[in-house]
């Protein structure tokens, strides 16, 4: 059964602005943004275009998914954000989580995501399978994210989210991170792997497949040579990603904003007509005067 969508008016927006604040200090005084970052991709990840199901609604909470192998760890992530959904209960789930990974980005000296808020909660679990298998190829890429609606370079680009954080053989069976300052959102990632396995770092079977696959390898040089491009990029997909199957709500807020508008404009026009009607009276005395 899903839940309804939040109202998102003034107070909401202000209280999103507090839960931020929340967010920065506990992610630098827990050095958690990469766990965070991977809790915001899971949850949103195993949207289905076709059936619209799944996607960043906050689903992840429950046993029953973030259970799935796929997810090994990643209770740690929800586990830390409880205090600050306590804290700011009118917020979603699926805002927090969406939230936090922005944050993530942020803070680790990635690029500013546009945030838009409103997403509903759900209490459906997807089934287990949607996310990507590290140990497979391009064309498992490809599956999985044109599922989502994504594209190639959508899968190269947030594929640089790995220049956060490392894996573990106690969660996905993989050791070691994939850049030499994990807690630095930069373009580095890119800039190991053209190296090759050379450089001693970790490369995933599907991070390896970014390289190899001709279409995907053009974006990795391009990411590695040009870290603005990948920091403009990469805004863009996160925020996709972050939105899948969300559509904004039509805001009070908005519409306050909007109202408020339409009111100083009926004042500038009713001012434009004040003084029309003072020249035109002042010219038709000037008129009688020289008649007079
Ligand atoms: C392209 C397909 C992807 C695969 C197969 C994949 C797979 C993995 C694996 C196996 C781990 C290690 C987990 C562990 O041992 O703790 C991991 C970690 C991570 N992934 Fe991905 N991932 C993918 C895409 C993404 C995307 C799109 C993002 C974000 C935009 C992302 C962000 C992260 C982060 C930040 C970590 C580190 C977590 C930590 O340090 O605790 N990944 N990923």
């Amino acid at each position: 059964m899903s839940e309804v969508a939040p109202v998102v008016d003034a107070e909401y927006m202000a209280e999103i602005e507090r839960a931020r604040r929340d967010l920065r200090a506990l992610i630098a005084s827990k050095n958690c943004a990469p766990i965070m970052l991977r809790l915001a991709w899971h949850d949103a990840g195993t949207y289905d275009a076709k059936t619209k199901t799944g996607g960043p609604n906050g689903s992840i909470r429950f046993p029953q998914e973030h259970s799935h192998s796929a997810n090994s760890g990643i209770k740690i992530a929800i586990d830390l954000l409880e205090p600050i959904k306590q804290k700011h209960p009118k917020i979603t789930y699926a805002d927090l989580y969406q939230l936090a990974g922005v944050v993530a980005v942020e803070v680790t000296g990635g690029p500013s995501i546009d945030f838009v808020p409103g997403r509903k909660d759900s209490s459906v679990c997807p089934e287990e399978g949607r996310l990507p298998d590290a140990k497979q190829g391009a064309s498992h890429l490809r599956d999985v994210f044109y599922r989502m609606g994504l594209s190639d370079k959508d899968i190269v680009v947030l594929s640089g989210g790995h220049t956060l954080g490392r894996a573990r053989p106690e969660r996905s069976g993989f050791d070691g991170a994939w850049t030499k300052d994990p807690l630095k959102f930069d373009n580095s990632y890119f800039v190991e792997l053209l190296k090759g396995d050379s450089d001693g770092l970790l490369k995933l079977p599907t991070d390896k497949a970014l390289v190899e696959d001709h279409e995907f390898r053009r974006y990795v040089e391009i990411y590695a040579k040009d870290e603005e491009a990948f920091f403009r990029d990469y805004a863009e997909s996160h925020k996709k990603l972050s939105e899948l199957g969300f559509t904004p709500p039509r805001s009070a807020f908005s519409c306050k904003y909007r109202n408020k508008q339409k009111s100083l404009l009926v004042q500038a026009a009713t001012g434009v007509a004040v003084a029309a009607a003072v020249v035109a009276w002042a010219y038709i005395c000037e008129s009688n005067k020289k008649i007079g």
